[in-house]
């Protein structure tokens, strides 16, 4: 059974970076196939691994309630759905990647949303790991669109407002059945000098810090040029998102 691993925060803490890592990581350590999928309507996962984004999931959903008149004859609905899911994925070496896209517009989803579940959830068991990059905020998880993982990552930074959403995060997880295994916390940019304010305020929340990953400019450089993260070899990050594939694989990640 796959791995899974949700990536969430609030916004511009490093979501999409940790989740780029991961799977990068993942990849070299030939935990693979991995599944990679970009839950955030921004839809900016695609870049950092070198792909361009394709059709999403969203896409899909639009073309097919436009289309639902017009099957080709003998085609079921489902097997349409498929087919076009099929087509969404984009495959890279080691990882697919599935891209989500904007959520429902004003149509009647909900068969649609159960084929598109049921098509993700018979692909699942095929991979070694899922990885999940999250949109900002709280209403992927209170709609519980982030269900049945092994991780979910809490990402905070300095900005004091990311504490604050990492406490709703914990507050809302606690209250709903969301079927997340295991909860961690995972600091990423904060300066070294505030680093133990930053430990004094996160002891408020009851899940546990599971790792500092620190400002690395040769991976802000690399971001800002354009590169995929996979340019980045021998930062001290590394270490740390192996820390995270460890903790939640139960795997030595270091060898
Ligand atoms: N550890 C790090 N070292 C250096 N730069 C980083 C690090 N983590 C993230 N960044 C930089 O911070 C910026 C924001 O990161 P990212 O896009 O991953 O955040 P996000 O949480 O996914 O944002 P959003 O909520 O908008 O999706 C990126 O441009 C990236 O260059
Ligand atoms: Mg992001």
């Amino acid at each position: 059974m796959a791995k899974s691993i949700a990536v969430s925060g609030k916004g511009g803490t490093g979501k999409t970076t940790i989740a780029a890592l991961l799977i990068t990581r993942l990849c070299r350590l030939g935990q693979t196939p991995v599944l990679a999928i970009d839950a955030d309507p921004d839809s900016n996962l695609a870049p950092l691994l070198g792909l361009n984004s394709r059709k999403s999931i969203g896409d899909l959903r639009e073309e097919i309630l436009q289309e639902i008149k017009n099957f080709p004859p003998g085609m079921s609905k489902p097997q349409y759905v498929e087919a076009g899911l099929h087509q969404i994925i984009e495959e890279a070496d080691g990882f697919d990647l599935i891209t989500m896209g904007r959520g429902e517009g004003a149509g009647c989803y909900c068969s649609l949303n159960n084929m598109i579940r049921k098509f993700s959830d018979d692909l699942t068991p095929s991979y070694s790991w899922v990885v999940i990059d999250n949109e900002a905020g709280l209403e992927h998880i209170s709609r519980r669109t982030t269900s049945n993982i092994d991780a979910l990552l809490i990402v905070v930074s300095d900005n004091p407002l990311s504490l604050h959403s990492a406490k709703k995060i914990e507050e809302i997880t606690d209250s709903l059945d969301t079927r997340i295994k295991n909860r961690y916390l995972v600091a990423n940019m904060v300066q070294d000098h505030r680093l133990p304010v930053i430990h004094d305020r996160l002891s408020d929340i009851g899940i546990e810090l599971l790792c500092d990953i620190p400002f690395d400019p040769e991976l802000e450089e690399l971001i800002y040029k354009g590169e995929t993260v996979k340019e980045l070899n021998n930062s001290p990050i590394l270490d740390h998102i192996d820390e995270i594939i460890n903790k939640v694989g139960g795997l030595n990640a270091n060898s």
